[in-house]
């Protein structure tokens, strides 16, 4: 019989058909996002779980799924799953590194580029017929160029920033919990400072780090004062990394210059004060959507799934102790 498992959220033709020739799929592309009460019940028979970061997956919904053995979600991040609670009761757990780096390295670009250069103000200001012509002085920006950048988080994606920067000759600085090894650090031509010293040199502090209790509100309103007043601040992580209250205040009053978010404290909602800033660039959790990326999201995500439950290593899996013999 093939294992029964349920994805949560529409994806792509080809990910279903390659599920379908292993498991029996209940698929859910009508994408209406399930209640935890509506996903508990649709697990109640089911071996394996395809969820996105929408779905919470704790504790509660595991006690509704007394078959579940894999759960493989569609992201790099996993803050959305209790690991713990999974390895406790020796349910696998999966996600996608790798496939989305130099996607999510762009959209960090192009908030830098967006907000150094006013791309959003400008064209809104031209779409509401308001250009009379060219001025010397006009939406004045800074540069990109030759400015220093201050990656916080150096793994996979932060690396894929570092390397792009290079191309705009930028001086590459960055903290991570432990250094990266030298041999990165010198081919990136990156170098490692403390949160501090990041945050008073950088003219764009990129965060790049995982969230989880460790990294909730690292940016608050005492570090935000401790970045240059002309500084840009990027984030293309997760929502909750910023203290989303205090990065307004600091924005309107110019503690910084600017800020970039594609992620936001418990989004879709967002806090309304951003919508009144006009030195706020938003995106909408977007910075691995391109159709070739999530496409290979969706389709390394099924990959795990069926090797988890039909045999064999899943390719990602994130709570290795479970691997046999470990
Ligand atoms: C990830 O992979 O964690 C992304 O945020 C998903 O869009």
């Amino acid at each position: 019989m093939k294992p029964r498992i349920t994805i949560t959220r529409e994806v792509f033709d080809d990910t279903i058909d390659f599920l379908q020739q292993h498991c029996e799929v209940d698929a859910n592309q009508a994408d209406q996002p399930y209640t935890p009460q509506a996903l508990a019940e649709r697990l109640a028979g089911q071996d394996g779980l395809m969820c996105a970061l929408t779905d919470k997956v704790d504790a509660a919904l595991l006690g509704a799924a007394p078959r579940l053995k894999a759960v493989a979600n569609i992201a790099v991040g996993y803050n959305n799953i209790d690991v713990t609670a999974c390895t406790a009761r020796g349910i696998q757990v999966t996600n996608t590194p790798g496939v989305l780096d130099d996607s999510t390295a762009d959209l960090a670009f192009a908030l830098m580029l967006a907000t150094a250069r006013r791309v959003t103000e400008v064209e809104a200001y031209i779409r509401k017929g308001e250009w009379t012509g060219w001025k010397l002085k006009q939406w004045l920006g800074v540069d990109v160029h030759h400015a220093t950048l201050g990656i916080i988080g150096m793994g996979r994606i932060g690396q894929a920033i570092a390397k792009r920067a290079r191309g705009f000759d930028m001086k590459v600085i960055y903290h991570n919990r432990s250094r990266v090894a030298a041999e990165i650090e010198q081919r990136l031509d990156a170098a490692y400072r403390s949160m501090d010293e990041l945050l008073a040199q950088s003219d764009f502090v990129v965060l790049q780090m995982p969230y989880s209790p460790d990294t909730h509100h690292l940016i608050d309103a005492k570090a935000l004062a401790k970045m240059k007043p002309g500084a840009i601040l990027i984030n293309s992580t997760r929502g909750g990394v910023i203290d989303d209250a205090a990065l307004i205040e600091a924005l309107k009053n110019g503690v910084i210059r600017a800020a970039g978010l594609d992620v936001f404290e418990g989004e879709p909602k967002l806090n309304p004060g951003f919508l009144e800033l006009k030195n706020v660039v938003l995106a909408p959790h977007i910075g691995s959507s391109t159709e070739a990326t999530r496409r290979a999201m969706a389709m390394l995500a099924a990959k795990n799934l069926v090797a988890a439950l039909i045999g064999g290593a899943p390719p990602n899996l994130v709570n290795r102790e479970l691997l046999p013999g470990k």
